[in-house]
């Protein structure tokens, strides 16, 4: 199967990928062992000199501008509890060699970025941050998984109550256009993308010439990617597998269901385990997220059965187009049972418990008011912002207006006033979902938010989203209250994982201690 050129070879889709690999090599790491790794940005051709962008670049928006030839790019590590300068801020970008860098530039290239990995076990990935052109550089092959592991998991695994590394598999679900030539494909603006791409935006009349490539106001592909896949089959033995499910999409959520009645036990969310497994008939996950499950595939009745992974999510979540049948982006990959069991490896069985009660919720220092906002740009584009109720939508180069102390721990009230979902994420921390709350209030066009009453019950969140969590999607209407310990100093960035709203001025920086002036 598969295209074929002229001559009958089989076509090959160029990608970029860390280490030549998409998704990039696993790097497996220990709660407690440091490590460092230089990031060196190689993307040149044979003569050594930098490649122009595989994909359109907007050159409209505030972006990376090298000012030169050579795609920028800057990695982040998504969940690690890192210092500023190695954190990989989107304005800590770099060109091949490092021959121009961006205002943020400390390491990287020559200096290693620095891990302390002092963090229990969790399911962590990294990817390219460049500012504005994140979701180009992450779409055309820059991430991978970063899995860090601990006592308390190798425990686990020897007393057979979680599977052995051999059966713990990373799936890292991305969706993707091609062109006809087997390319990959990212419409260079909002009418090339089809109807799909361009659902749900506010669309408005455009008076303005609109830059031509333009940003979008989502991306959604029509072909399912898994590990760099499309919509692959995993050959399964009948017994339990752990999976670390990894949405790095650019903007598509994906409510996860298995065909044969099969359920999925989540054990953990995104940075770490959760007290005990939690069993789901869906799991929603979007982008940025990270959901730790395990399958059974052990049921005599699924042996020779081929078990599909479903998606009936929305475009844009949860409101906006559904997925039926006839779309594609409906089925994720699938699992068929047929290998024999390799009794070199005995069965494990998940507990019910895992004995792990939670990080104890702390008392909060502070709480800030947040907005999550739709604005207009110059070009009569959507324009996703943050910001807060008294000062409105801000950009990302406005003065800071977050700024922790350092070990206070704050709760943040972010106010969705936008139609559509935002998995919200920051840097550094992890944080604890209270709650969350429909609201009413007054908005002006600059996002201010006054006169805010609470209509509605408090809603907890799900169980499997109430663990130690980096991303969380905020619904629409909705205020959702977060609670983190702001544990180191320095520059950090918080932002919507929706990549083409992080790319558009979805994204503000913080900073934890006393602000440098
Ligand atoms: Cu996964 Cu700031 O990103
Ligand atoms: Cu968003």
């Amino acid at each position: 199967m598969g295209l074929k050129d002229e001559d009958g070879n089989p076509v090959l889709t160029t990608v970029w990928g860390y280490n030549g690999q998409y998704p990039g090599p696993t790097i497996l790491a220990k709660k407690d062992q440091p490590i460092n790794v230089k990031w060196l940005n190689r993307l040149v051709n044979e003569a050594g000199a930098p490649l122009p962008h595989l994909l359109p670049v907007d050159k409209s928006i505030h972006w990376a501008d090298p000012g030169g030839p050579g795609v920028p790019i800057v990695t982040h590590l998504h969940g690690g509890h890192t210092e500023s300068e190695s954190d990989g801020l989107p304005g800590a970008w770099y060109t091949p060699y490092a021959q121009n860098k961006g205002p943020q530039f400390i390491k990287g290239e020559h200096i290693p970025y620095h891990y302390d990995n002092d963090q229990e076990a969790a399911t962590l990935w990294y990817h390219d941050h460049a500012l504005g052109i994140t979701r180009l550089n992450v779409y055309a092959g820059l991430a991978g998984f970063y899995l860090l592991t601990d006592g308390f998991e190798n425990g686990l695994r020897k007393s057979k109550k979680l599977p052995d590394p051999l059966y713990d598999i990373g799936l890292a679900i991305q969706d993707r256009m091609f062109t006809t030539d087997g390319q990959l494909f990212y419409p260079s603006d909002p009418e090339e993308g089809g109807e799909n791409a361009m659902s749900g935006a506010n669309h408005s009349s455009q008076e303005h010439d609109v830059p031509n490539p333009s940003v979008l106001p989502e991306f959604f592909g029509d072909v399912i990617l898994v590990n760099g896949k499309a919509w692959p089959i995993l050959n399964v033995e009948p017994r339990q597998y752990r999976f670390r499910l990894l949405n790095g999409s650019d903007s598509r959520f994906y409510n996860l269901k298995l065909t044969e009645g099969v359920k999925i036990w989540q054990i953990g969310s995104d940075q770490g385990f959760l007290n005990k497994p939690v069993e789901h008939d869906a799991l929603l996950i979007s982008p940025g997220e990270r959901m730790d499950v395990v399958i059974d595939f052990s049921g005599a009745n699924l042996w020779k059965k081929t078990i599909i992974i479903t998606n009936d999510a929305s475009t844009p979540f949860p409101d906006g187009d559904p997925v039926d049948s006839d779309d594609s982006p409906v089925q994720i990959m699938a699992f068929k049972v047929d290998v024999p069991l390799n009794k070199a490896y005995p069965l494990t069985h998940i507990p019910a418990s895992f004995h792990k009660p939670l990080p104890k919720i702390p008392t909060a220092t502070n709480v800030r008011k947040l907005i999550l906002f739709e604005g207009t740009d110059e070009y009569g584009r959507l324009k996703p912002m943050l910001g807060t109720v008294e000062d409105g939508a801000m950009e990302f180069m406005d003065p800071i207006t977050e700024n922790p102390a350092l070990n206070g721990s704050e709760i943040w009230e972010i106010h969705n006033l936008t139609p559509d979902a935002h998995p919200i994420h920051l840097h550094l921390v992890f944080f604890r979902v209270l709650n969350s709350q429909e609201f009413t209030g007054d908005v002006d066009d600059t996002g201010r938010l006054a006169n805010i009453e609470l209509v509605g019950p408090l809603i907890k969140p799900e169980p499997g989203q109430d663990g130690k969590k980096d991303t969380y999607p905020i619904a629409p209407g909705e205020v959702t209250r977060l609670i983190a310990t702001f544990d180191r100093e320095g520059h950090y960035v918080w932002h919507c994982h929706i990549l083409s709203h992080e790319d558009h001025e979805m994204m503000r920086p913080y900073y934890v201690g006393n602000l440098p002036d």
